[in-house]
Order: C-alpha cells, then structure tokens, then sequence
C-alpha cells in the first residue's frame, strides 16, 4: 500500500503531454483520479494512453477554467466526478505555449490570449479549488516551463515566456496568501522537453530523453513531501531524481 491510497488528486490538463503521465503516476500509487478536460471527447483517447486497469480509481470531469460562469460549471462536474470524496491533491497542468509574432508586432489582443491560456486558466482554478482544501493537509501544485527564466530561443515564443513567468509569479501571490495556512501551494517549472507517454519527441519534434511517466517522481514527492510556496526548477532529468530523493 502507498502513501497514496484512497486519497484523490484532481488533475487539470489531464489529457496533455504532462497531465496524462501526472494521472497515471497517481492511479499506480493507489489514488483516486479526476482527470479534468475542457472537451468530453477526449476522454476516450485518455483512457486508452492511460491503459486503465479495472483497478484503477479514476473518473472523468469536463471543465474550462476560462473564466467565472465556466469555472463554476466546471466545478460542478468535478463534484459529480468526486462522489462525496474530499480532495488532497490538485495538479493544474493546464495551457502549453502560445506562439506569435514577435513582441512588437503582436497585438494586446494576442498577449491577452496568452495570457488567457495560462495564468488566467490557473487563476480561476486557483479560486476555485484552494479555498475548500486550505485547512487540509493537501497540495495546489501548478506546472510551467523554464521559458521563465531565458531569452526565448525563438522571438515567436516570447509568450510562453511570459505565461510560463507570470504563473510562476502567481505562485508567489498564493503563496503570500497561504502561508499560515496547511495547504503547500507550489509550482514545478520544467526546463526540458518531455514526450507523451510512449512517445521520444516532445511537441516541438526535439527528442526527449523520457516521457511523462518520468515526471511521476517528481510530482510524487510534492504531493507527500514538505514543500510550501515554492517554485521548483527542474533543470534537467537529475533533478527529478534528487527532488525524488529529497
Ligand atoms: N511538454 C513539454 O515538453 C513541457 C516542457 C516544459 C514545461 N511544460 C509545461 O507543462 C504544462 C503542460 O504542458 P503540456 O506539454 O502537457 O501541454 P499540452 O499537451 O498542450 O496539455 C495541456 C492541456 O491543458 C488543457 N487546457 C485547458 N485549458 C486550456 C487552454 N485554455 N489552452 C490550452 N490548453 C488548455 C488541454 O486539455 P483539453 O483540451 O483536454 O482541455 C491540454 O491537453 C505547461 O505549463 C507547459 O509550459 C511542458
């Protein structure tokens, strides 16, 4: 028996290159998983990536966290979807990167989507989702990329610069507001392509060196581990590993 068992993790981006492997990490430590999509459809192509066992505890919930009127639908098909279960654990892997002209020649319309897509999405969730688990001894754990931190390599990724910044900063804000409380609000920034499961690539065509499952460590030990308010970088595939370990 895991650490995991009979706990539920709600994960949102289920059906991405990183929800997906995020859903399966949790099903084989015993978890019961809420995989959220904005697009019921997709759960068929979710359940056979994921190779779903009989055993395994999970249930689907299609949710947008756009903005206020589709959160609030959205959080009642995960309550449908959580059939009286409390939860632990909440994964936003929701978004990936716009991409655009570069800064000056991009519209406020088009920075506002990118924006829209990635903080906005977290945000809502974030208001949502945190305020029912903040006195628990549960976790709100965000992912972005570590475009953070660089000059993007491509002027066309400037926004997935500032998406992946601007979550990370958000981290902060929830951070700031729960830190007297139990909940552990913190933010995995990945710095390397990763492929789907099964897969080499990632969504660029770059080989990745593992696929989402070999993230599973790394998100494991957040969710059992101490660490509050923070983002984590995860430079290379070693890190997961010591963060594993930590
Ligand atoms: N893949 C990588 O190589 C990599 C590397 C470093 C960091 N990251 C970070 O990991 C996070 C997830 O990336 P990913 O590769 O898993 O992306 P992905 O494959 O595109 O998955 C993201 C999922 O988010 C959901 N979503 C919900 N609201 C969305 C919105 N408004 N716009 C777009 N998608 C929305 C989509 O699912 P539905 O359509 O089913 O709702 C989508 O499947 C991102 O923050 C990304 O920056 C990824």
């Amino acid at each position: 028996m895991s650490s995991f068992t009979g706990k539920t993790v709600v994960v949102l981006g289920a059906t991405g290159v990183v929800g997906s492997g995020i859903c399966r990490a949790f099903l084989d430590q015993g978890a019961f998983v809420v995989a959220v999509s904005r697009n019921a459809g997709r759960f068929d192509d979710l359940s056979k990536t994921l190779a779903l066992k009989a055993s395994d505890g999970f249930a689907t919930a299609v949710g947008d966290f756009k903005d206020e009127a589709s959160t609030g639908l959205a959080m009642a098909g995960i309550d449908r979807a959580l059939a009286g279960r409390a939860i632990d654990h909440v994964i936003s892997s929701q978004g990936f990167v716009k991409f655009g002209p570069p800064p000056t020649q991009s519209t406020s319309a088009q920075l506002n989507d990118a924006l829209a897509d990635g903080l906005t999405i977290n945000f809502n969730a974030a208001k949502a989702l945190l305020p029912g688990i903040k006195q628990r001894a549960a976790t709100f754990t965000m992912v972005s990329g570590g475009l953070a931190h660089i000059p993007p390599p491509d002027p066309a990724m400037w926004m997935g610069t500032i998406k992946n910044a601007a979550v990370n900063a958000f981290t902060l804000g929830l951070a700031a507001e729960t830190a007297r409380d139990v909940v552990r609000v913190n933010t995995l920034c990945i710095h390397f392509g990763i492929a789907p499961i099964g897969g080499k690539q990632n969504q660029f065509g770059l080989p990745a060196e593992r696929d989402s499952l070999g993230l599973a460590p790394a998100f494991l030990a957040i969710a059992r581990g101490k660490q509050k308010g923070h983002v984590l970088c995860l430079n290379s595939w070693a890190d997961v590993d010591a963060l594993a370990k930590s």
